[in-house]
């Protein structure tokens, strides 16, 4: 058997597993494509949280990393959630553990913790409001103007809010191992082979590459960008997996990745077996303990209210 024809095999197995456990499958863009495909369900962090909040599935599938799945389990706690490959993390979500934060509060009482989505649900548990890449700047205008802000754990999408709101915010040392590579020098070599491209650029990147975007927005944004504008070339400063929806959605146009090294392992590790092995076996599930899952809910709950 070939390769398209084992991929075409296991996605007929996982479409009727997934009927017979009446199960829903998110997938996050940085998946591989033959795992988006299978998705009832693609898109950023944004979005699968809404959806996962939304779903009357029995079970849901989450084809990402760790914190995603957990977002979904403190969302739908009578819901089973699988987490196809259990090893799959995010090493910016390990750069802030609980008692770390619980440190820094004690250091700036009063002070407001927005935290990214990727952290744990202990950590989300001990801050105020969570945010994503495609709402974060909404929910800091949220906060009123006098409370000190403490901003986990990308330092560099905070510092992107912070230029782009004007709030001077205490920033975390953290950052993501796949978009924080990424130089302007690279950039600016992309830019000199493809001239005419214009350059799309995650937040997560640091401010020195964000700068030399022509525009910054979360996975779902960049794909809405590249459809409705009338460039025919485009820089792609995010991980490889946004490639596969770029193609499909903007035929006749061309992505240029600003390096090859934009691929987050972790992303990756998600395979068709895995999901169908999910389905079968209902394992990995990611589970939450309730007093954790209470506060952290209160985070999630509270981002989610502001449209
Ligand atoms: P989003 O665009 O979904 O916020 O992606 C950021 C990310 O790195 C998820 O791990
Ligand atoms: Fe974490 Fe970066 Fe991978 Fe997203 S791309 S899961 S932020 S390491």
């Amino acid at each position: 058997m070939n390769v398209e024809e084992k991929i075409s095999q296991l996605t007929e197995e996982i479409k009727r597993l997934k009927q017979e456990r009446n199960a829903l499958i998110l997938a996050h863009v940085y998946q591989r494509p033959e795992v988006q495909e299978v998705a009832d369900i693609f898109g950023d962090s944004l979005e699968l949280s809404r959806r996962a909040a939304a779903t009357d599935a029995d079970v849901i599938i989450f084809c990402g990393v760790h914190f995603m799945a957990e977002s979904a389990a403190i969302l739908s706690p009578d819901k089973i959630v699988l987490l196809p490959e259990e090893n799959a993390g995010c090493p910016m979500a390990d750069m802030v553990t609980a008692e770390e934060l619980r440190a820094k509060k004690r250091e700036m009482p009063g002070a407001v913790v927005v935290a990214y989505v990727n952290t744990s649900a202990e950590v989300k548990a001990e801050s105020d409001i969570c945010c994503t890449s495609a709402n974060a700047v909404k929910i800091v205008q949220s906060i009123p103007e006098d409370k000190p802000i403490i901003f986990i754990p990308d330092k560099n999408l905070g510092s992107y809010v912070a230029n782009k709101t004007g709030r001077a915010m205490t920033l975390w040392e953290g950052w993501c191992n796949t978009h924080d590579w990424v130089t302007p020098e690279e950039v600016l070599k992309a830019k000199e082979e493809h001239p005419d491209a214009l350059v799309l650029i995650h937040p997560e990147c640091r401010p020195e590459v964000v700068a030399l975007a022509d525009y910054v927005s979360s996975t779902t944004g960049l794909i809405r960008y590249a459809k409705e504008s009338d460039a025919k070339e485009f820089i792609i400063g995010t991980e490889a997996g946004i490639m596969h929806q770029l193609y499909k959605q903007c035929p006749g146009k061309n992505f240029y990745l600003a390096t090859r090294r934009l691929v987050c392992p972790n992303m990756k590790a998600t395979t068709l077996d895995k999901v169908k092995q999910a389905l079968e076996t209902m394992q990995p599930q990611i589970t939450v303990p309730p007093d954790i899952r209470e506060k952290a809910l209160a985070s999630l709950e509270k981002m989610l209210a502001i449209k």
